[in-house]
């Protein structure tokens, strides 16, 4: 057992900056940050049904999705963390239809998912917070858009948060993946998960399946037929787990391997998950613990976004499950 296990997440970071010395002192005050907001949005979703913290705010956002009270919430809750770093010139969020540019002299810029699962809010069920940090590219006094539009290859870190059986912070900058868990007694994330690495091959898969006969992509549908077949080489039928939650649905994925999906199809040609907010962080660290995050044609981390919201098809986990399922959609296109 490593010796570091246990350790607080900002001794960790500290750590780490010691380690890869290309890394800015100031990146353990945007950790901690994010950590402190998490920690804030945690206690919140620990109360629910208790604060008035369900239902609907009446708003829909930019997607046309209903606005929850805990999305306005943890929205608020991050850009103030955000905002207070000082480390921030432009941030973009899945419940902000404009992206905020600021001249504060901040070399960093933030995409970020505040609440993902949100449908699981009210029943209980595990969510989560994603978010993904790129350097800033432009020079002039104010960011630019660009400076929001970089390829996922180009982040230097990326993180969630699942607010689960028990409240996990799971990030990358590039070395690894490591995974810290809440512990409410001492107040603080401790180390508990280093460093996280996919397995070659699961026995799991996770897609919304109802969506099955409106798959564009006839492999697809091959692909997960093929998944529920009897053959004892490759342990199929696999399992099917689905909790509608991308950040819960990738947390398992990764610990345990196998693959989750969201395709395309004829409601949402593009996927439904957004480039910037959720497949790009995720994809992020699907490869960095040796996972494969791709489109089922090309590597998510390579598109250059063109609009703040896009959205996009999404394919990720194990290598094999991942190959297998693009050798489908190259066979049967
Ligand atoms: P959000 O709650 O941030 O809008 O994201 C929901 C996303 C994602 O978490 C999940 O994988 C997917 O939507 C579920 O969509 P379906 O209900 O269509 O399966
Ligand atoms: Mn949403
Ligand atoms: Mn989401
Ligand atoms: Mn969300």
């Amino acid at each position: 057992m490593s010796e570091r296990l246990g350790m607080p997440l900002s001794r960790f970071i500290l750590e780490e900056q010691r380690k890869h010395p290309g890394a800015r002192g100031e990146f353990s005050i945007i950790m901690e940050q994010l950590a402190t907001a998490s920690q804030v949005v945690r206690g919140h979703v620990r109360k629910a049904g208790l604060v008035d913290i369900l239902g609907f705010t009446g708003k829909l956002n930019v997607f046309g999705e209903r606005v929850r009270r805990l999305d306005e919430f943890s929205n608020h809750v991050f850009m103030e963390a955000i905002k207070t770093s000082g480390r921030f010139c432009a941030m973009a969020s899945e419940e902000m239809k404009e992206a905020v540019l600021i001249s504060n002299g901040g070399e960093y810029v933030i995409t970020f998912d505040p609440l993902d699962g949100s449908s699981n809010i009210d029943i209980n069920i595990s969510i989560g917070t994603i978010f993904s940090i790129f350097k800033r590219t432009s020079s002039g006094e104010m960011a630019t858009m660009d400076d929001l539009l970089q390829p996922g290859n180009k982040q230097i870190a990326a993180g969630y948060i699942i607010y689960g059986s028990s409240t996990m912070f799971v990030y990358t900058t590039g070395h690894g993946v490591y995974g810290f868990t809440f512990d409410p007694a001492v107040g603080t994330y401790l180390l508990s998960h280093e460093p996280i690495k996919i397995p070659e091959k699961g026995k799991i898969y996770s897609v919304n399946e109802g969506n099955y006969k409106h798959w564009i992509e006839n492999g697809i549908k091959k692909y997960i037929d093929w998944l529920k077949e009897k053959d004892e080489e490759t342990k199929r039928p696999y399992s099917m787990r689905y909790i509608g939650c991308m950040v819960a649905d990738i947390h398992r994925t990764l610990l345990k391997g196998g693959i989750f999906m969201y395709p395309a199809d004829k409601k949402n040609p593009n996927g439904k998950l957004r480039l910037l907010y959720e497949a790009n962080p995720m994809g992020f660290i699907i490869e960095q613990a040796g996972g494969i995050a791709s489109t089922g044609r090309e590597r998510i981390l390579d598109i250059v976004p063109e609009t703040l919201h896009q959205r996009v098809p999404v394919i990720m986990g194990s290598p094999y499950d991942v190959k297998k399922a693009i050798e489908f959609i190259e066979q049967y296109s």
